[in-house]
């Protein structure tokens, strides 16, 4: 990949007294803008509208969200006051995507390891914690590619839903990191993107990332999956995941679970592309994964222009399950997890 194809999802700029800078990913594809985030509300505004989305991405903007949060404490007992109250607050962004959740943890551990120091020396190691969650994405995203793109074939068909790419990532993506690396080991793939109603995450974003690379990209909208794949299309799916159960059942953009129901009925293997971070082992399965619920508007008003009636009844859950039977691996920075069981987690994933 060159530096010119990067995509710079999120960045931190300058040292502790610095500031969050994201891309505006809600004017994708047409315009692209950066938006600087200097206060705990605008970080958490920004990943409430989806201005940074993707499980990934959205922990890290959290992780740097705690370092804008603790700004102009004083003294330490300010500061762990601060912290505590940017946590919680950022915790109530998004509910589904448990990487949020894993990456405010981590950052509360780190700090709770640094009670006695100075403020000064507390704010420059949390600002460590957060690239170190920033750096260690890229890494987990690189590996999850090279393990993917040795499921595919030169000259196969793929079907992808939502954006798991580099802009839901620190670089490079989950899903779309396999589609990356086979492209740079020779492998030509056809891939079809679902546009991923009704936020369009696969029209705006997925289509954008695949053509900045020259990747042989097709939109279909959601509802055209199983022509495609009856047509011999699509030889796999892989998709990423927003949080994923002890048993595997695995949440991903509303939409994902027919897919790969549609892909058992034509004997088509869905993956699953996601680091560790997106596991929540402390789930059973995933009936306990919470959804969630978003305003009808992005239904009836869509991108700004009513298309429903004014006063019909809607209801818009942003995430399903995908039961882990249907799934046929978990493609993870530490290997396939094949098959999907409880058990084969556990052992992928205590070897780092
Ligand atoms: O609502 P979004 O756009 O945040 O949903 C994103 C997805 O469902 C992605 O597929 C998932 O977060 C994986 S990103 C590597």
């Amino acid at each position: 990949m060159s530096n010119s194809d990067r995509v710079e999802t999120l960045r931190w700029v300058g040292d502790v007294d610095g500031h969050l800078v994201l891309i505006d990913q809600t004017l994708l594809p047409v315009e692209f803008q950066e938006i600087d985030c200097r206060s705990i509300e605008q970080v958490w505004e920004a990943i409430k509208q989806l201005r940074v989305r993707g499980a990934p991405a959205i922990g890290i903007a959290a992780a740097y969200g705690v370092c804008v949060g603790i700004q102009g404490a004083s003294d330490d007992s300010t500061l762990f006051a601060q912290l505590n109250k940017a946590a919680e607050y950022l915790a109530t962004s998004r509910p589904t995507a448990v990487n949020l959740f894993w990456a405010l943890d981590r950052m509360k551990a780190k700090a709770a390891t640094l009670q006695g120091q100075t403020v000064a020396s507390i704010r420059t190691t949390l600002l460590e914690e957060a690239r170190a969650i920033h750096d260690e994405d890229r890494a987990m995203c690189h590996a999850i590619g090279r393990h993917g793109a040795a499921l595919l074939e030169d000259g196969q068909g793929v079907l992808t839903h939502c954006n798991a790419g580099g802009l839901a990532t620190a670089e490079y993506g989950t899903a779309l990191s396999v589609f990356f690396t086979a492209q740079d080991e020779g492998k030509n793939l056809r891939v079809f993107v679902d546009e991923t109603r009704p936020l369009l995450q696969g029209a705006r974003l997925t289509a954008w990332e695949l053509s900045r690379r020259n990747i042989d990209a097709t939109l279909i909208c959601d509802s055209m999956a199983a022509q495609v794949m009856r047509e011999g299309r699509v030889q796999a799916v892989i998709t990423g995941a927003d949080r994923i159960a002890a048993n595997g059942d695995s949440a991903n953009k509303i939409g994902t679970y027919s897919i790969a129901v549609l892909a058992r009925a034509h004997g088509i293997p869905f993956y699953i592309a996601a680091p560790s971070s997106t596991f929540d082992l402390a789930i059973a399965s995933g009936t306990e994964i919470p959804i969630e619920e978003r305003a009808s508007e992005e239904i009836t008003h869509g991108f700004g222009r009513q298309t429903a009636p004014t006063g019909i009844k809607v209801y818009n859950p942003a995430f399903d399950v995908t039961p882990a039977e249907y799934i046929k691996a978990i493609i993870t920075e530490r290997g396939l997890i094949d098959p999907v069981s409880a058990s084969q987690i556990q052992q992928v994933l205590a070897h780092p």
